[in-house]
């Protein structure tokens, strides 16, 4: 049975506690029918903290033998960049682990972008399960930009949101930086969204998107076809969810 759900947090604290105590608990449960858990993992800035706090408490964790790593976007920046997605998420967690045998499939950021979106979408579809004729991650998770992006699904290319691609290649609009982001057909086949946003800098967009669903906003495209959206918000991004 799909649902939405908007869980606010006193502090972002408490929402990546929450979370990743969470997410630890359902890979676990998912792990007793499954023998892989697809994630496909968001970027900038929200997801450290849960990264930190992951490496921190559950570093002895087995369960990440079963977990295979995907990204729902990167830069188009090598990995040892301080841009890069993966370089972060190797940075504060993976380096961390204790688990013998990781299965992190990042996207080559170093290569041509047009080849890359073609060689990560034939790798998604090789080793994600798929459904509806699309691969169907367990877990798919986001952040959200002010402009109201998603992965890297940029407002003035929101084409993007109903490719047929499994992977694009975007380009951000300010900066003219190349991306490579999940389409939103394969986001919203996906069992789990979980989108995180937290502080007062999200608490415009949020209201834009969550309940006003307009739809010039990507993140407002969000409506998993079988699965579950969550919105992980602390209380400074849900400041203005209920106000008029
Ligand atoms: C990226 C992300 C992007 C991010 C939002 C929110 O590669 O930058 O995937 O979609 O989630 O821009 O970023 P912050 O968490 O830094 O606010």
């Amino acid at each position: 049975m799909k649902k939405t759900e908007i869980k606010i947090f006193e502090a972002s604290n408490h929402l990546i506690k929450e979370l990743s105590d969470e997410l630890v608990r359902y890979f676990k449960t998912l792990n007793k029918s499954q023998k892989y858990i697809t994630v496909a993992l968001s970027g900038g800035n929200t997801p450290k903290e849960m990264f930190k706090y992951l490496a921190e408490n559950y570093s002895e964790d087995k369960i990440w033998n079963s977990v295979k790593f995907f990204w729902g976007d990167e830069r188009c920046v090598p990995p040892d960049s301080s841009e890069s997605n993966f370089g972060e998420a190797e940075r504060l967690f993976f380096s961390r682990l204790k688990s013998s045998k990781l299965h992190i499939f990042r996207v080559q950021g170093e290569d041509n972008p047009e080849q890359e979106a073609e060689r990560y979408s034939a790798l998604i579809n090789k080793n994600v399960d798929t459904e509806n004729g699309l691969p169907k991650f367990h877990l798919v998770l986001l952040g959200i930009g002010e402009d109201g992006h998603t992965a890297s699904i940029f407002p003035d290319q929101i084409s993007l949101f109903n490719s047929d691609k499994i992977c694009a290649v975007a380009v951000h609009p300010k900066t003219g930086q190349k991306r490579i982001t999940l389409t939103g057909k394969v986001i919203n086949n996906s069992t789990n969204i979980i989108v995180m946003a937290a502080g007062k800098s999200k608490s415009k967009i949020l209201k834009k998107i969550v309940f006003s669903k307009n739809k010039k906003y990507p993140a407002a495209h969000l409506k998993p076809v079988s699965g579950n959206l969550f919105w992980f918000a602390d209380e400074s991004a849900a400041s203005e969810l209920f106000t008029e």
